[in-house]
């Protein structure tokens, strides 16, 4: 993809379903009772990855109109035992929470991913999941892809994760649907609510306690409708875009802010950023808004701590918005990026020194010396969906065109990014082969 930095983004844009959502409502909807509905679904390949694995193993997952789906779940004991490998392609969250579903089941089954899902550490969720008594192998003792499972009937643990990740409090969450007894998770500290607030959504029972959440196992699950907002993630690229273009102002509607997600608004507060948050409300238990957003000049500052869980998937944006930002902006507490997608502290150093930028890598984070400005390059994805839109929004602020390499990733979380880009700012997003 070709990236042409011409001009200010003015306007407003609705964006794509959350993706987090999207799959653990598929997932829920799979083992509910009869039919459930989805509207303002996020129709990418990691959802449909999501919807194939269910249907493999007995739901039946249909897309109706643009961004409806149909679930026609089959109970909580109806999976059966896929007579085939689970691909799911480059999804982690759907590895990590269908490893909980699976742990459970009286069958055997396989899941696998794509060359950069089959590096990814899956140790994570299947020594808990070992714990609740199910067999799970992998290669190199567990830890990577293809993942063997063969479920059983589990016991209930009370498990105290060493990382604040959503992926694994989700599976082991789901795994205690099924397991007699009490099961609690702790985590260090709070990573995206979704699966609790979904299960409040659609009545089944959990409680909270500070970092600890507890369930039991249920007798059946409704089916139900729910609505999903707008992913504050894919927000998250056309924010910072209408922070640094000088002159731009931008309305985005219904985005999710659930505070678990929101960390890069505060981040950018932080960097003396203004932008003005409206028409709050609620949709199916997740709080949305539309946000206003100006051009205006930003500052260094630091993220560390609880802040690094709730802006995890924005840490390549928020690099650009660093490296645009006059001073230093200093990443820490980061390492869990290493094993997102690729590792993405590598891949921001590598890339973002092609423009020019100065930036230092460190084992849990990056140190960017903003303010220079930033030229065009020719810079590479590395097959991952989020540096990818991240190198977008970079290659609009710099001097002079920027290409990409390997675009289409976009595809995992957000299919229409250089369309919806282009029909902003016509002319901004041109494909290569054109
Ligand atoms: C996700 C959790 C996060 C995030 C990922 C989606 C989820 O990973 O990075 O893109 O939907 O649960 P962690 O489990 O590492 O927090």
């Amino acid at each position: 993809m070709r990236v042409n930095p011409i001009g200010s983004l003015k306007g407003e844009l609705t964006l794509p379903g959350d993706k987090s959502i999207t799959h653990r409502a598929i997932i829920l909807g799979s083992i509910a009772d009869g039919v459930t509905e989805i509207t303002g679904a996020l129709r990418s390949d990691d959802c449909r990855h999501t919807a194939k694995a269910l249907g493999t193993i007995g739901a039946t997952v249909e897309e109706l109109g643009e961004d409806r789906l149909r679930i026609q779940g089959c109970g909580l004991h109806g999976l059966k035992e896929p007579d085939t490998i689970l691909d799911v392609g480059n999804s982690g969250t759907t590895m990590r929470l269908l490893a909980g579903v699976l742990a459970a089941q009286p069958f055997f089954s396989v899941l696998t991913g794509d060359q950069y899902l089959r590096a990814r550490p899956m140790a994570r969720v299947a020594m808990p999941l070992r714990s609740m008594g199910a067999t799970i192998l992998g290669r190199e003792g567990g830890n990577f892809p293809p993942l063997a499972i063969m479920g059983t009937r589990l016991k209930a643990i009370d498990y105290v994760s060493p990382i604040a990740s959503a992926q694994v409090k989700s599976a082991i969450l789901l795994a205690g649907l099924f397991t007699e007894g009490e099961t609690t998770v702790t985590e260090p500290s709070l990573s995206r609510d979704h699966t609790e607030r979904m299960f409040e959504a659609v009545g089944i029972p959990i409680h909270r306690s500070g970092l600890s959440l507890r369930v039991d196992s249920v007798k059946r699950i409704p089916s139900f409708q729910v609505a999903i907002p707008g992913d504050f993630s894919a927000a998250a690229f056309f924010i910072v875009a209408a922070l640094v273009i000088p002159g731009s102002e931008l309305t985005l509607r219904e985005v999710g802010i659930n505070p678990t997600r929101t960390g890069l608004l505060d981040a950018l507060q932080s960097m003396g950023a203004v932008i003005e948050v409206s028409r709050r409300r609620s949709i199916s238990g997740e709080p949305v808004a539309d946000l206003h957003v100006r051009s205006q000049a930003l500052h260094g500052t630091e993220v560390a701590g609880a802040l690094i869980p709730r802006m995890l998937d924005e840490i390549p944006v928020f690099a650009v918005a660093a490296a645009l930002a006059a001073g230093a902006t200093v990443i820490r507490d980061a390492a869990e990026l290493r094993v997102k997608e690729v590792d993405r502290l590598a891949a921001l150093a590598k890339e973002l020194r092609r423009f020019g930028v100065q930036i230092e890598e460190r084992p849990d984070g990056l140190v960017i010396q903003g303010g220079a400005s930033l030229s065009g390059c020719h810079c590479d994805s590395w097959g991952d969906h989020r540096m990818a839109m991240a190198m977008a929004v970079a290659g609009l602020a710099a001097g002079g065109s920027t290409t990409i390499s390997d675009s289409s990733c976009v595809s995992s979380s957000f299919p229409d990014f250089w369309t919806r880009l282009d029909a902003i700012l016509p002319g901004a997003a041109v494909p290569l082969e054109a």
